[in-house]
């Protein structure tokens, strides 16, 4: 990928009340691509180069929250719907950012074929930005998330999950059975599969025979892609090919035992759908 062997300059990002180190290369034009320190503004997403303009736009800006429509709120959490069409410029300014932590995406300037979910925590300041993912309008593939990222201050806390969660609400709202863009990163793939895993034993855990559920069924339940429940399962070690099929092999007693191990906890936050006002786009 051609991203990889670009240069990453930009080593620190001032943004909000954090400062993050960056992990990869983004296309920031000219001077801006060439500093140390990026500064950009967390609410509206400008960048700058200097402290000083930082500090004046800070004082200057009005904007507290993404543009867009708010369509959850629970407590201190919201997620912002945002049109790419509408809002390209901030966007793009978004994906800009969000590059600095992603490795082999490539960076579209065609914000037009997306909606952009974006993750909030509210204080009195205003709404500040945890994560978002992104979401093809139409996707040929069914694909519910094209990009998703969790700023690094916020990561482990179990935003990742929460938007997993989300985007699989969405199509479910739809009655698409969806799935991430791949190649997923690792920490992609680690996040996903621990959403899948806990999910599909939670499914399987509630089941009086277990041992007799089918992968369609378990799809149909959670919103999960036969492929992606495959993957999972096999993981897990609970899948056999056998006569040319593969075939859930549990019982209940290794599902308990499973989710008695620590990597298949509860998941710190929850998506509560009375909270979510949305429908999809006709
Ligand atoms: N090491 C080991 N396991 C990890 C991990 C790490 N650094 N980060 C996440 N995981 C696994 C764990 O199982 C974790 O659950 P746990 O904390 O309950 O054990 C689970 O993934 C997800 O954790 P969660 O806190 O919900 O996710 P997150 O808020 O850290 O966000 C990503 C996950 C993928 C969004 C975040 O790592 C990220 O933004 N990465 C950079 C961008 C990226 O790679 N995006 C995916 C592109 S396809
Ligand atoms: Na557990």
């Amino acid at each position: 990928h051609e991203s990889i062997t670009k240069i990453k300059y930009i080593d620190k990002l001032q943004f909000g009340n954090y400062e993050i180190d960056t992990w990869y290369f983004s296309p920031f034009p000219e001077e801006y691509g060439k500093a140390r320190t990026l500064y950009v503004c967390e609410y509206c997403l400008k960048y700058m180069r200097f402290r000083d303009s930082y500090a004046y736009h800070l004082y200057e800006c009005e904007r507290r929250r993404p543009p867009g429509r708010e369509i959850y709120r629970k407590g201190n959490i919201s997620i912002y719907e945002v049109n790419g069409k509408e809002e390209s410029l901030y966007c793009q300014l978004l994906c800009l950012m969000a590059k600095l932590f992603l490795d082999h995406k490539v960076l579209y300037f065609d914000m037009d074929p997306f909606f952009f979910y974006i993750l909030c925590e509210t204080d009195k300041e205003g709404s500040h930005i945890v994560g978002y993912f992104s979401k093809e309008k139409k996707s040929l593939d069914n694909n519910n998330v094209a990009c998703i990222l969790v700023l690094p201050p916020h990561q482990r806390k179990g935003f990742g999950k929460l938007l997993i969660a989300f985007s699989y609400e969405l199509s479910r709202k739809e009655g698409v059975i969806g799935s991430p863009e791949k190649p997923l990163s690792d920490l992609g793939r680690l996040s996903y599969r621990s959403y899948w895993a806990y999910t599909l034993l939670e499914l399987m855990k509630n089941r009086c025979a277990p041992e007799q559920v089918a992968i369609k069924e378990l799809s149909d339940m959670s919103g999960i892609t036969h492929d992606d429940i495959i993957y999972t399962l096999q993981s897990m070690k609970m899948i056999k090919y056998w006569k040319g099929q593969n075939v859930i092999c549990v019982t209940a007693k290794t599902i308990h035992d499973h989710l008695q191990l620590p990597q298949f906890k509860q998941p710190k936050l929850t998506i509560d759908t009375d909270y979510l006002v949305w429908r999809p786009h006709t």
